[in-house]
């Protein structure tokens, strides 16, 4: 990569050199590594301007609302091909040919059922136990039963372990759904695609065959594809911090799962569609919005505004469209629809939401696709973190192949009491 050079002028005319990265697209940044040597760090809490590393995986062009994995649209990806196929790329950095396509799919679908004794996991939990917890807790014990893909430094540990993730995340996330209903698991179907094996194994009984809708998978498959990858976002950042420990893969996954979980992330289109039945008719909505205008009032529009896009996120277009299809062809009228489109409307015209770019997200339309294909609102944060294990472990695995890769420990701004004596007890 090419370089050129910041001079940082310092007190005491003192200054530095610092070298500046450019990458194949987006912002230059600042190498700011040495700065140490001068007696100082960098201040940037939240991260609002801080490249934690070199990535080659995702790229967001926030003012122009653009998303590509390995340099291809996420519309192209979302409306021409599958989760598996993005699956591939995210992993291996190109679109596979048909032959290594076959391979990959071959490998996901034997590995799509668990260990029969982790079923026993479950009864340890509450029926009313948020399947967040469940999700978070088992695969978290994934570790605890695949010990032969623990080492990080083993190539073939990472490979094995990323695709039992991938195969058994559908799998896991549909037992966590039939725990909290009552109903007994249902075994994966590798005759099936990825999606319609995830929809069986959440909606087919033992009392009756289960047919796949073909829409509701092409929804599903897309909603999948759609919340795949999103570059250095609060959870993929979680498991980039978990891994440079030399965390087991399977821990790294639960700790991005318990950061995906809020609802400022992940958890906002569970928070969503709450949001929307909370509001429930077009004519309360703007209460809702002077309240999201009330700096006094911590309430927010869930499925608003994004750290990165200040334009519409482009997964928001076609999640919108998805809706729509699904809608008709399930021939649905939800009012939440109504009053979601509603709602888009007044807050894309109203000055606040305006000039503080706050767009609808991808977490805005999902929730009413889910709703309408029959998956329960405390399931939503559960079908992103199903989606998003490919991108964790690509993030997870490039931290890991990169050469002289250290452990992540950020420093701080010490503001706490200075030096002091102690005082013995009997002296206080
Ligand atoms: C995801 O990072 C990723 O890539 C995440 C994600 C992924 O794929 O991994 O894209 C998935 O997490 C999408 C975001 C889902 N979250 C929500 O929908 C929750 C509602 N949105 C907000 O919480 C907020 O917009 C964030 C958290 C998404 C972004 O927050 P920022 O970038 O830290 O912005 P901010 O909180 O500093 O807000 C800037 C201003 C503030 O007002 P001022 O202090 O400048 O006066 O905008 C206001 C905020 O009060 N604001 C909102 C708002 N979001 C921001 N006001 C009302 N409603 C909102 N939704």
């Amino acid at each position: 990569m090419a370089e050129h050079i910041a001079k940082l002028e310092l007190p005491n005319n003192d200054s530095i050199d610092l070298p500046v990265k450019q990458g194949s697209a987006g912002f230059d940044v600042i190498d700011i590594s040495k700065l140490g040597s001068k007696g100082y760090f960098t201040f940037d809490p939240g991260f609002l301007a801080t490249a934690s590393c070199e990535s080659a995986i995702t790229y967001i062009d926030g003012a122009k609302g653009i998303l590509t994995h390995r340099g291809y649209p996420i519309y192209e990806l979302a409306t021409q091909t599958s989760y598996l196929d993005v699956c591939y790329l995210l992993l291996n950095g190109e679109l596979p040919t048909k032959a290594q396509y076959q391979a990959f799919e071959s490998m996901v679908k034997n590995h799509t059922m668990v260990n029969e004794q982790l079923a026993d996991f479950f009864s340890g939990f509450r029926r009313d136990a948020h399947p967040m917890a469940m999700l978070c807790g088992v695969t978290g014990a994934l570790s605890a039963f695949y010990q032969d893909s623990l080492d990080v430094n083993d190539v073939k540990h990472r490979e094995i372990a990323a695709f039992r993730l991938i195969s058994k995340m559908p799998t896991i996330a549909a037992m966590c759904y039939k725990y909290s209903v009552g109903q007994p698991f249902v075994y994966p179907r590798n005759d099936l695609s990825y999606a319609g094996n995830f929809l069986s194994m959440m909606f087919a009984v033992p009392c009756e065959p289960y047919k796949v809708n073909p829409v509701v998978e092409k929804a599903m498959d897309r909603i999948f594809v759609l919340h795949a990858d999103h570059e250095q976002n609060a959870s993929t950042s979680t498991v980039r911090l978990a891994g440079s420990s030399g965390a087991n893969p399977f821990a790294c996954i639960a700790a991005g799962i318990a950061s995906l979980w809020g609802p400022a992330h992940g958890g906002a289109n569970e928070a969503c569609l709450e949001m929307l039945e909370e509001i429930g008719s077009v004519e309360r909505i703007p209460e809702f919005i002077a309240r999201a205008k009330d700096k006094d009032d911590p309430f927010r529009l869930m499925g608003f505004g994004h750290r990165v896009y200040k334009n519409f996120d482009p997964r928001a277009k076609v999640m919108r469209e998805t809706c729509h299809e699904v809608l008709d062809e399930l021939n649905v009228q939800d009012p939440l629809l109504d009053v979601a489109m509603e709602l888009e409307r007044i807050a894309l015209e109203d000055e606040y939401f305006v000039s503080k770019k706050l767009y609808p997200n991808v977490d805005f339309y999902s929730g009413i696709i889910m709703k309408a294909i029959g998956i329960p609102t405390s399931m939503f944060t559960v079908l992103f973190a199903l989606s998003r294990t490919v991108g964790w472990i690509a993030h997870w695995k490039e931290m890991l192949d990169q050469p002289g890769h250290k452990i992540s420990r950020p420093r701080q701004l010490y503001t706490g009491a200075e030096d002091r004596d102690f005082i013995a007890l009997d002296k206080r």
